[in-house]
This record gives structure tokens, sequence and C-alpha cells, in this order.
């Protein structure tokens, strides 16, 4: 079969060449007669590997030479406990709650700290970004979900807050889907995460980027397991214990790739691009609209609604809106495009174009849904 145009949310597609690269260096990488896969990790095969990654990392985020780049498991939602374990000393965090994962950062946070949730677009089902005046409070740090994959918004701007005494409390980030999506300054978090599986490698990898100053020698919150605490990871150059050494191989290829397309910026470019493409096909569709509001709308990830997405909560309505998605997504990967379903809680499909998306990909669906609307 041939290769599909992949919309998935994640895991997503991966640059095409970086595939074929690891499949020919499958059985024999680098000239070891190994795969990555059987490499011990501390090995002299296996250590220029995660460097490297590191290296791009570095290079790539343009990453202050005072902060940390670790490679840790237990996904973007492992970093929902870490946060809040490893940072909390004056006991109190703000959070900003847009979505699904900011609410889930939440909960997870109110096991350790009191939360205070500064701001949220609960009320329009989470279709923008709150505009926040600067925070002010005793908090550890500020909280929020950069981009948010599932209502398909993003922050246009990065939220300032300090403390009654005038320090700047620390800015906390999940970048899980946007890193790399386009240049961010680093220097203006205490840290910045991302699960790995859609702009930087397969599932199985978390990027945590984290100010030195921010890791605590003990954390406060008592008996904090040894793998929980970033100082382990951090003393150890994430060697502590076996790191996903297959996956951070792969993300060093994906860097590669991006470092060879114009960096950040060029995946800013490419993915502007895109998104401009898509949307103004939504915006002037009159049979398809964009859920997100102009202003706060995500590069990676476009929610739409059809025409029979009425808001009507009769019988009929609901079954007709239904069949029409059920019957677009299907038709869609009849046709190659595939993983278009929308998230029930926006209804409709979703299109998520990450940096490995081309910008073909986006054409030949914009074709697909012009047949479909003229045929529905
Ligand atoms: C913004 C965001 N944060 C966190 C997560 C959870 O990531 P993981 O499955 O790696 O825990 C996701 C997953 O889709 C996400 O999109």
């Amino acid at each position: 079969m041939s290769r599909v145009y992949n919309f998935s949310a994640g895991p997503s597609a991966l640059p095409e060449e970086v595939l074929k690269e690891a499949a020919e260096e499958m059985l024999d990488c680098n000239g070891t007669g190994q795969s990555v896969m059987e490499m011990s990790h501390r090995s002299k095969a296996y250590e220029p590997i995660i460097q490297e990654t590191e290296a791009l990392v570095r290079e790539l985020l343009n990453v202050p030479e005072n902060y940390k780049v670790l490679f840790l498991q237990g996904g973007a939602s492992l970093q929902f406990a870490m946060v809040p374990m490893n940072l909390k000393k004056l006991g109190k965090a703000a959070y900003v709650n847009t979505g699904v994962w900011s609410k889930k950062a939440i909960a997870e946070a109110k096991k350790y700290l009191t939360v205070d949730v500064i701001a949220t677009s609960e009320d329009k089902n989470f279709s923008y970004i709150p505009t926040i005046e600067p925070v002010v409070g005793d908090y550890d740090y500020l909280y929020y979900t950069m981009n948010n994959t599932i209502m398909g918004t993003k922050w246009a701007y990065i939220p300032e807050a300090k403390r009654p005494d005038g320090t700047p409390i620390p800015l906390v980030t999940d970048a899980s889907s946007c890193i790399l999506s386009e240049p961010l300054d680093i220097s203006k978090f205490g840290i910045v995460f991302a699960g790995a599986q859609k702009n930087l490698a397969p599932a199985g990898v978390t990027l945590v980027i984290i100010r030195e100053d921010l890791i605590p020698e003990t954390p406060a919150v008592e008996n904090t397991p040894t793998m929980l605490q970033y100082k382990t990871h951090s003393d150890n150059d994430s060697m502590f214990n076996t790191p996903p050494c297959y996956t951070i191989y792969m993300m060093g290829k994906v860097l590669k790739w991006i470092k060879k397309n114009g960096g950040a910026q060029g995946m800013a470019k490419r993915n502007q691009e895109k998104a401009d493409l898509f949307y103004n096909y939504l915006d002037n569709s009159p049979f398809y609209h964009a859920t997100a509001a102009v202003g706060s709308r995500s590069l990676m990830n476009i929610p739409f609604l059809t025409k029979y997405s009425t808001g009507a909560t009769d019988e009929a309505s609901v079954a007709k809106e239904k069949e029409i998605n059920d019957k677009f997504v299907k038709a869609a990967a009849a046709a190659g495009l595939v993983n278009l379903k929308g998230h029930r809680l926006v209804g409709g499909m979703r299109a998520s174009i990450y940096n490995a998306m081309s910008i073909e990909g986006v054409k030949a669906l914009i074709a697909f849904m012009d047949k479909f609307a003229a045929e529905n």
C-alpha cells in the first residue's frame, strides 16, 4: 500500500526520509553491526547518539546554558505530577484552564499543593485562549498548556507573573503539541516539557527543559520517589536508569530533518503556510467551519464542523450530524487521508498538521473536502 496522509493528533506522522533512514540502519547502525534497539545505553556506540540529540535540542531551541535538557519517561502526563512535586516551596501555584490537558494537570497538582485557577475558557467550550493581566501572587509557578491539542487553540502570547515583592514567578508550559513548530524563547520559562510523539519522535520519551536553579536538592513533597525527582535525571544526564534509547535516536533523526529544513524558523514558515491555507478554506466555505476563535488558533490541530453541526439536540439533527461525520471520516480514509475523526468533546473532524505534514497533504485534504461538500 502506498503511504497515506496521516492527520493523527498523536502519535503522528514522521518525516518519510527519517523513517527510511531508520529502516536502512535497522540491522547495522553506524557500522556497529547492531540495531540501536540492541545497544547498551552505556556503550561507546550509543553515547554519541544521545549526546547528539541533546546538542540538536539545544541548537534548534537556542537553549540557554543554565538549562538542563532531560529525556524522561512516563509521558507528558507524568510531568503533571513531577512539576508540583519538585517546584513546591510556598505551596501554591497558578494554573490557566484551557481544556482537557490543563484540567488533568490541575487535578494532579491539587494532590501536592494549593491550585489557583486564575483564568479559564470553559464558558465557551475552550474555543479561545483567555487574555490574562500580569499575574501577581505568592505562587511557586504559573502553569499553562501552550497548544491545546483537542480544542485546537494556541497561546499567541507568553503570560507574565511576579510575586508581590517583584521577583518573577517561573513559567511552566506543556508544549507537547507545538514544540519546535515555531521558535520559542526558552529563557522566558522555568520548565518547558513535551511528550515527543507529535513533533519530535515516536512515543516513549518526554523532553523536559528545566532551568537549573529550579531543580531542588530534595523536593518539599515528602517521599518523592527517586525517579520523580528532576535532580536524579539531571545529575545522571538522563541515564540514571535505562532511557528510551531508540526513541531518543529517532528524535535525533527528526531534529536533523528539522535543521535541514530551516530549523524552528523554517518550521514556522511551513506550518503557517499550511494553517493559512486550511483556515482560509474553512472560513470561506459554506459547508465547513473552524471551531477555534480567531486569535487563538492552533497551527497544529485544526478541529472543524460541517453545516450539519447546528447545535440542535433533537434526535434527528444529532443522528444526521453523526451520519455526515462518520461518512466524512470513512470516505477520507478510503481516499488515503486518515485519522480525521474529531475528539468527542468538540465533535466533527480534526486535522492535525504537525511539522511532518506536507503542504501537499493539506492540499489533498482540501480537494477531498470540496468534493465531499459538493456531494453532501
Ligand atoms: C497537550 C498535551 N499534553 C499532554 C498530553 C499527554 O501526553 P502523554 O500521552 O505523553 O502523557 C497530550 C497528549 O495528547 C497533549 O496533547
